[in-house]
């Protein structure tokens, strides 16, 4: 079925009409339309969101109560950046205690999300994206040594947690694989049953040596630098992250004393630091 771009309306049932409008007014600041526009035979409103889509509100004499204890029945808004600053901030002003997200720690770096109810309990979700959820991040570990390159055998997948990066060995050698998720800056980890890296917070697989396989097009995991010094030990430079449209063998180092990272094809990202975006995150978002 071929969709026009979006959905046309949603319908919320309240107990008290005078009391939703008010609340989808003043607080989530639609615009109502009229009263009793459509035809139902119970009393209505419908308000207007600026993406030309309605809400369209019902009183009806028993409104399903939504379960106390969380679940997941809700509907969400998808914001701008500014325009979920705006929303928390009109919240705010109306009294509404905003900025509590009961998944906060599962959101990847750059996703934003307050939860709030309507006077019925309705849930709504105000979702927003930051430039900063697909950027390349810096661990703060810089130049990492892993061990010698007898350490790793040929197909072994090694997490280095801290430093936010797998170090995997191919048959051609070792790639470092940034563990940001290239979708949204979540982190990935490696599930060995299925020969995988997966993101937990939207879904995102990744084969072994980074390549996505899905519908969501996200691209290659990142690299980072490896070399192997004169001893033979692996050595990974975690400041610094490659960008690639796909897996080729030349991107592994060999396992050979003295190899070095080949970034020709490669296109070098930007940094930030992951604390202080973090930090900045939470005081400004
Ligand atoms: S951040 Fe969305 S799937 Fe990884």
């Amino acid at each position: 079925m071929a969709l026009n771009g979006a959905f046309s309306h949603l319908v919320v049932e309240c107990s008290d009409l005078e009391r939703s409008e008010a609340f989808y007014r003043d607080v989530i600041g639609l615009d109502v339309l009229g009263r009793n526009l459509v035809a139902d035979n119970r009393p209505n409103s419908l308000l207007a969101m600026n993406t030309r889509q309605r809400l369209l509100l019902v009183e009806v004499d028993d409104v399903p109560s939504y379960p106390a204890s969380g679940g997941s029945i809700h509907h969400a808004w998808l914001l701008t950046i500014e325009q979920f600053k705006q929303a928390r901030d009109r919240l705010e002003a109306t009294g509404y205690e905003s900025g509590i997200d009961p998944r906060q720690s599962f959101r990847a770096v750059g996703e934003y999300n307050m939860d709030i109810h309507d006077p019925d309990g309705n849930r709504f979700q105000i979702q927003a994206f930051g430039e900063e959820g697909t950027e390349a991040l810096r661990s703060g570990t810089g130049t990492v040594v892993m061990g010698h390159i007898d350490d790793f055998p040929v197909g072994s997948v090694t997490p280095y947690r801290k430093g936010r990066f797998f170090l995997v060995r191919e048959d051609a050698g070792f790639l470092a694989i940034s563990s940001w998720c290239t979708h949204k800056n979540g982190i990935t980890i490696w599930q060995k049953e299925s020969w995988h890296f997966y993101c937990p917070f939207h879904g995102a697989k990744f084969d072994r040596t980074g390549c996505y396989h899905g519908r969501m097009g996200c691209a290659p995991m990142r690299l980072n630098p490896v070399q192997v010094d004169g001893a033979g030990r692996v050595v990974v430079d975690t400041d610094r992250f490659f960008a690639r449209e796909a897996y080729g063998p030349e991107q592994a180092v060999p396992a050979r004393p003295g190899a070095q990272f080949d970034p020709a094809g490669l296109t070098e990202l930007p940094a930030r630091d992951e604390k202080e975006t973090r930090e900045s995150a939470r005081m400004e978002g």
